[in-house]
């Protein structure tokens, strides 16, 4: 079974996703990170972000293991993902590893912007996770000032903002809802209610299971 989970950032999907894994024994990818460690890799080494080529050959060379995650995570690196994932040849140079992943043998889950769309719209069940901007500042502003960073609850609210402006609008697999998917608004839910209803998903859809699969097209040059 192919669970795609897609949304906005501080949504909640990287724990849903997690937790969903871990309950159904299934390997989990978090695609956000491929396009951190990509940033990253050109922040490192002096690539500029314009540079389409370089970002893409860093892109199809990217290792998470060469990575910590903890430097993956910062809100820096986060914002530099979210430009080096407007590049259409460093989202193609991501496809065939995500695709992949997807397609193992048994399953897996896989949480990003353009799962369900681009990736997997073959997915048995997908799941577009989303809070209100100010619930998922709260939350971001909590994560980041734990993990020591210096950074204003309202900072962050703008961060975000810009963050989905660039995520929705971009030309190649814009950040958006499958038309097939289970909308799970998180802004008043508990990590625990949102892995029961995204449970009762993929429970119903194990009992019906989809007749006929999108196909998947990789994304052209
Ligand atoms: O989910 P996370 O915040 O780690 O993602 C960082 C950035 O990577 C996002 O803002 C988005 O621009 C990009 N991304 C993407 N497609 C994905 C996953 C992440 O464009 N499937």
């Amino acid at each position: 079974m192919i669970i795609a989970i897609d949304g906005t950032t501080s949504s909640g999907k990287g724990t849903l996703a997690k937790r969903l894994a871990a309950h159904y024994g299934l390997p989990h990818l978090d695609t956000g990170l491929l396009y951190r460690a990509v940033a990253k890799s050109a922040l490192n080494k002096g690539i500029d972000f314009k540079d389409e080529r370089e970002c893409a050959l860093l892109a199809a060379h990217i290792d998470l293991a060469e990575f910590d995650e903890r430097e993956l995570r910062t809100a820096g690196v986060g914002t530099a993902a979210s430009v080096v994932a407007t590049l259409g040849a460093v989202r193609r140079a991501l496809f065939e590893l995500q695709r992949k992943f997807a397609q193992q043998k048994g399953g897996a889950v896989l949480d990003g912007r353009d799962i369900g769309t681009v990736i997997a719209p073959d997915a048995d069940v997908k799941l577009w996770v989303d809070a209100s901007v100010e619930e998922r500042a709260r939350r971001r502003f909590k994560e980041l000032s734990a993990m020591g960073e210096d950074v204003t609850e309202h900072g962050v609210l703008m961060q975000l903002k810009d963050r989905d402006a660039r995520d929705s609008q971009r030309k190649d697999a814009p950040m958006k809802p499958a038309d097939d998917a289970v909308w799970i608004d998180t802004t008043r839910m508990t990590p625990d209610e949102c892995l029961a209803k995204a449970i009762e998903v993929v429970e119903a859809r194990k009992a019906a299971p989809k007749e006929k699969k999108a196909p998947v097209k990789k994304p052209k040059a």
